[in-house]
């Protein structure tokens, strides 16, 4: 009996009959030949059904298949430099077909569709083509993610989803009824990490968060991935060094383990495989200033006044747009002013106004893709900010605590995994890079 393998490993089986559990992805052909695609979620191949080698009521049948049919296809490898296959370079002389359903007619054509249609059949636009390449390199990514920081001493840390308190403002919490007491889906895992520091040293967490952003843009979710690294003994130079070194392994890695599918996305690799460290750091004052420039030699007055900002704002998107236009990698911003951010961010040293703060921000337009900063070692000075922000003070006292036992200097950052894909794939909108995107518009299917 033929061994059952997936297209992903053909190469090694040139020569060899083996069999593919998939689907029927398109057909084409007349007469005596029939041309199946077939994919089975690890690639795809052209089965060539030549009616002389099949029997008569196997040819028949392949013939009848309708598009995402199920179908276990027996066949000979062939080397077919020609065959755009993924990988490329394969066919199948197809000996044997059975069919497990006829499929009905499928919604999603070749045609083009509305992002609407789309979403509301979320379910079956998987797999397409370009969904699949998109997840799948998603997958890669948070895979080098943990890859990288499991190879750098970190432990990976569950952190919880119930909340009793804000960790990110109270302005986007959802908030859930725990038996007659009011509670919060997570924003983050950070301040949870930060107590784990104290245990392990270097730890991470891997999970969604929650946002009820009001916003409709093509870079939020109201509920996104989020991975956290949280560092014992960093400071906020440590930090950016850290992350520079992070973003660049995870980069490559998905540069070298999905060509095919950032083909299929028609991605310029060069582009990617320019991001390596170091990257730029801008101070926000600096930012501000360069905006200005920017600003004044714009002509346009829509797109002059989009560029306004005045020091102790934070930025919008076309601020972020503007700034990366500038580079070809990533860049630092650090030091904004404490009023855009957390209450937990550590002062600038002389400057209380402004905090050891550093967002990343993609290159091409794709925005801010982590947020960090070093944390506040002093209990006194935490609790001074928890009043200032106006937050319950019952609900952190824990976390004020963390820094009466041992108190270090420490920093993390989080890194919101939909953008960061969308910016490796090179593709417009975040929702396509969460097989089941949530946003303020859809949570079904
Ligand atoms: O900048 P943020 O709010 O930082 C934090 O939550 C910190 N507690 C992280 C930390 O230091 N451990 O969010 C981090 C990242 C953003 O840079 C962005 O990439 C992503 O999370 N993000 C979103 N992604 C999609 N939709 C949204 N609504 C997002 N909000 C934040
Ligand atoms: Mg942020």
């Amino acid at each position: 009996m033929a061994e059952t393998i997936q297209i992903r490993k053909i190469a090694g089986y040139v020569g060899q009959e083996v069999t593919i559990q998939g689907w029927l992805y398109a057909k084409t052909g007349k007469g005596k030949l029939q041309f199946l695609q077939i994919r089975d979620g690890s690639g795809l191949v052209q089965g060539v059904m030549f009616k002389p080698n099949l029997p008569l009521e196997v040819f028949e049948a392949g013939k009848r298949l309708s598009r995402e049919s199920s179908i276990i296809v027996t066949g000979t490898v062939k080397a077919e430099p020609r065959a755009k296959g993924i990988p490329q370079g394969y066919e199948l002389d197809v000996t044997d077909l059975q069919i497990a359903q006829i499929a009905e007619e499928f919604p999603i054509t070749p045609k083009e569709h509305g992002i609407d249609f789309l979403m509301e059949n979320r379910h079956l636009w998987l797999r397409s083509k370009k969904q699949w390449a998109i997840l799948r390199v998603r997958a890669t990514a948070m895979r080098a993610m943990r890859q990288w920081l499991d190879d750098h001493g970190y432990l990976e840390m569950s952190t919880p989803i119930f909340t009793p308190a804000a960790g990110e403002g109270t302005t986007t919490l959802f908030e859930v009824d725990y038996f007659g007491d009011s509670v919060y889906l997570a924003q983050t895992g950070q301040l949870y990490n930060e107590a784990n520091i104290f245990s392990f040293g270097r730890v991470y967490c891997f999970g969604p968060t929650f946002r009820a952003e009001k916003s409709k843009t093509r870079r939020h979710m109201t509920e996104f991935w989020m991975l956290e690294p949280e560092t014992a003994y960093q400071d906020l130079d440590g930090l950016m060094e850290m992350e520079e070194q992070f973003i660049s392994a995870v980069v490559q890695e998905c540069v070298a383990q999905c060509r095919d599918e950032l083909e299929i996305l028609e991605r310029d690799i060069s582009v990617l495989e320019k991001i390596t460290p170091p990257f730029p750091r801008v101070s926000y004052d600096e930012a501000v200033a360069k905006l200005a420039e920017i600003r004044a030699a714009t002509t346009d007055p829509e797109a002059k006044a989009l560029l306004d900002i005045e020091w102790g704002s934070d930025f919008g998107s076309q601020h972020e747009t503007e700034l990366t236009k500038l580079y070809d990698k990533p860049i630092f911003i650090y030091g904004f002013p404490t009023v855009c951010k957390a209450f937990y961010m550590e002062p600038w040293p002389g400057r209380p106004e402004v905090c050891k703060s550093v967002d990343l921000l993609a290159p091409e337009g794709y925005g801010e893709i982590t947020g960090g900063s070093e944390r506040i070692s002093d209990p006194a000075l935490l609790l001074e900010r928890v009043h200032q922000d106006n937050l319950p003070e019952e609900a952190f006292k824990w976390y004020i605590d963390l820094r009466r036992y041992g108190s270090v200097p420490h920093s993390g950052f989080g890194l919101g995994v939909e953008r960061t894909v969308a910016w490796i794939c090179g593709i417009h909108h975040v929702r396509e890079t969460n097989p089941f995107p949530r946003t303020l518009g859809r949570v079904y299917p």
